[in-house]
């Protein structure tokens, strides 16, 4: 650990890639896990823009009980020592797939949420962003609650399958400019999300993941380690610490 912390030290620019992994401690569902989301309910009738024009309603009433789950859960562990690592280091960039707001809780600023956030709701007509954070949205029978000013009707801003990935641009130059990507609670399988840490490996950084098994990053990675993010990150980072403390 001391030889991983003394490796971000030296490091000009750490980006941290993470995925839902980091906040299963926070009891917040992934998933691809054993109890996973998409283990339980259907990618295309939930999350696609097809579902979306189809029933309205379902996706509405799905993603306000995912919202509500969340709206109860607090960052652990993992989320705070990653906004302890932004405030450490002096090049860091956060970058997540997870859609539920609680590295933002935490502390971290510097962040790109890949996929939006759940606790905005955009105009799936116009665009406009609206802030959703109040409290639930009251689902009536035609969803006329769920209004535009242009008339449009709003949809949480997260990325659904088959849509591009707003801020991929910046996600891919930071990948392919750091020299340390820390790889925190991903499946590594969501595209373009998984593609990330190959680039910063062929750029020559270095790939450190922490999960709970193997991935397909695993082969790739320059070191994994096995087990909670709540329980490995503090570490990391306390050991960051010490080592940044006597740095002469
Ligand atoms: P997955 O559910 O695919 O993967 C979660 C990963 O976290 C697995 O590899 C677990 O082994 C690991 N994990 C679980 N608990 C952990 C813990 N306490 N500590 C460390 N690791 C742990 O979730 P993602 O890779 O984030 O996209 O999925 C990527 C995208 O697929 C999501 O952003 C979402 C989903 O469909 C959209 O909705 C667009």
């Amino acid at each position: 650990m001391e030889n991983l912390a003394k490796k971000v030290s030296n490091s000009k620019f750490v980006v941290t890639l993470t995925g839902a992994g980091v906040s299963a401690e926070s009891g917040i569902s992934t998933f691809r896990d054993k109890d996973g989301l998409w283990k339980t309910y259907r990618v295309d009738e939930l999350a696609t823009p097809n579902a979306f024009a189809r029933n309205p309603k379902l996706v509405w009433e799905w993603y306000e009980w995912r919202r509500n789950i969340i709206r109860n859960a607090s960052p652990n562990p993992a989320h705070y020592a990653i906004a302890k690592l932004e405030r450490t280091l002096q090049n860091f960039l956060l970058i997540t797939q997870n859609v539920d707001n609680l590295h933002k809780v935490a502390g971290s600023e510097k962040i790109i949420e890949l996929h939006g956030n759940i606790f905005k709701n955009k105009c799936s007509r116009c665009g406009k962003i609206y802030d959703a954070t109040k409290g639930p949205v009251p689902l009536g029978q035609s969803l006329e609650n769920l209004q535009c000013d242009c008339g449009g009707l709003l949809r949480p801003d997260v990325v659904w399958f088959g849509e591009s990935i707003p801020h991929i641009e910046a996600a891919f130059n930071a990948s392919s400019t750091c020299d340390f990507m820390l790889v925190v609670g991903t499946s590594g399988t969501v595209e373009p999300a998984a593609s990330l840490p190959y680039i910063a490996k062929r750029a020559g950084a270095f790939i450190l993941e922490i999960n709970l098994n193997e991935t397909p990053l695993t082969q790739v990675a320059d070191y994994s380690i096995f087990g909670k993010a709540g329980e490995i990150l503090p570490t990391l980072v306390q050991n960051l610490l010490t080592v940044q403390k006597f740095k002469v």
